[in-house]
């Protein structure tokens, strides 16, 4: 965004987010109830360019669904908004993982946010246990947070079925972890994938609620950010690709261990043989060939499926070829980070630096307008 514009985004927003306005209706419709409101100005900086932020959690590798799900939007994002992007370990904590597990799988989750594209030059890569106000925000977002909300989440269901020995209240509260981790850089856009979806809604339900019961705009609403790819298949083509269904090409894994994965992985089941024509819009390889093939080549291997001309050895060969050329470059950069932790240390240390001003920034705010002591 240019400068001037900037500066004039900028002024309509201090103007916009200072204003309470006292006829408001809020969430349930009603009108506001007479309380003391008060309407703590947002420092000016803070405000010069408009906020993204996103999260992904240290568990598993990263898989080719985060990175055309999510990393592709954040890579884009960082040019144009004043950009945080978290690994969430507190998050992880739900699935109480080995503490040295943990430790090395946030190294290499940052390692791999900054090999595919995430420049700590334009953005703020921080780890979330390192900024405290989280979880002080968390508390505060759990007290707006009506327990049947919880009850709705699926993906709550999902883990619980999937980790049945420990539905840890951590697992049930986790989506107001998430409210706060948004809530506490004001971010306009969350970009995420479509898994998250009810997650985001609750998330601005709850900011929603922030903003009518202690008066004013606190918080912006936070808009969803699809990436092209929201909902990335995995190899089974019956779910989507995720690190807990073991259907998943991992970002760093070689060419060859991709190749194993892509040589058994289900294709149009119409083509049993060679000389079977086929639907490419029914196969989930031919799907990401969307990702990662060019259109003449999508178009060539199309009609070769159709009319039987190409096998879907061949189609997947291209496949693995293609993929390699965006995950080569990915697995040299990551490699080449790993070969000095030191500077990984600094960039999650200088990170975290600023995350911490801008959450304390946020938290001075909302002690203030929900009458904890520390606010101004
Ligand atoms: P996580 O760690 O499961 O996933 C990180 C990001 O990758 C996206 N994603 C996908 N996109 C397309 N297709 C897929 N198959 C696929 N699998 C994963 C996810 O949508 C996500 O954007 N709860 C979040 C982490 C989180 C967060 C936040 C996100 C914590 N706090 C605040 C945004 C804002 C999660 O578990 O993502």
């Amino acid at each position: 965004m240019a400068e001037v514009a900037c500066h004039q985004v900028c002024q309509a927003r201090v103007r916009a987010i200072c204003s309470v306005d006292k006829s408001r209706r809020g969430i349930s419709g009603q009108r506001s109830r007479t309380r003391t409101v008060r309407t703590t100005p947002l420092p000016r900086y803070n405000v010069c360019m408009v906020r993204t932020l996103s999260g992904i959690q240290p568990t598993g590798n990263l898989h080719i669904g985060n990175y055309l799900g999510a990393l592709v939007n954040w890579v884009k994002l960082q040019e144009e908004y004043d950009a945080y992007f978290c690994v969430v370990d507190m998050h992880a904590l739900t699935q109480r993982p080995d503490p040295e597990v943990l430790r090395q799988a946030v190294r290499e989750l940052a390692i791999g946010v900054l090999a595919s594209g995430v420049d700590p030059e334009r953005a703020t890569l921080f780890v979330q246990s390192q900024v405290p106000q989280h979880a002080e925000l968390a508390w505060v977002m759990m007290c707006l947070t009506p327990l049947g909300d919880l009850n709705r989440m699926t993906q709550f269901k999902d883990k619980s079925t999937q980790q049945p020995d420990n539905i840890n209240a951590g697992l049930f509260t986790y989506p107001v972890l998430q409210t706060a981790d948004i809530a506490l850089y004001r971010p306009e856009a969350v970009p995420v994938g479509e898994d998250q979806d009810q997650h985001l809604e609750l998330a601005r339900e709850t900011i929603r609620r922030f903003n009518f019961t202690y008066g004013g705009d606190v918080f912006p609403e936070p808009k969803t950010v699809k990436s092209l790819a929201p909902r990335v298949m995995g190899l089974d083509g019956e779910s989507k690709m995720s690190k807990s269904k073991n259907n998943e090409i991992g970002l760093f894994e070689t060419e060859a261990e991709t190749w194993k994965k892509l040589k058994g992985a289900k294709t149009d089941p119409a083509r049993e043989r060679r000389s079977d024509p086929g639907t490419p819009e029914v196969c989930n390889i031919y799907s990401y060939h969307g990702f990662f093939s060019t259109d003449e080549q999508r178009a060539e291997l199309a009609e070769g499926c159709r009319k039987a001309t190409l096998g879907c050895v061949d189609c997947k060969k291209m496949l693995g070829t293609n993929m390699e050329s965006v995950k080569g470059p990915i697995r040299e950069r990551a490699a080449d980070l790993r070969s000095k932790p030191g500077e990984l240390d600094q960039i999650l240390a200088a990170g975290a630096e600023k995350a911490r001003r801008t959450a304390e920034e946020t938290m001075v705010m909302v002690r203030d307008r929900i009458g904890l002591a520390g606010g101004k």
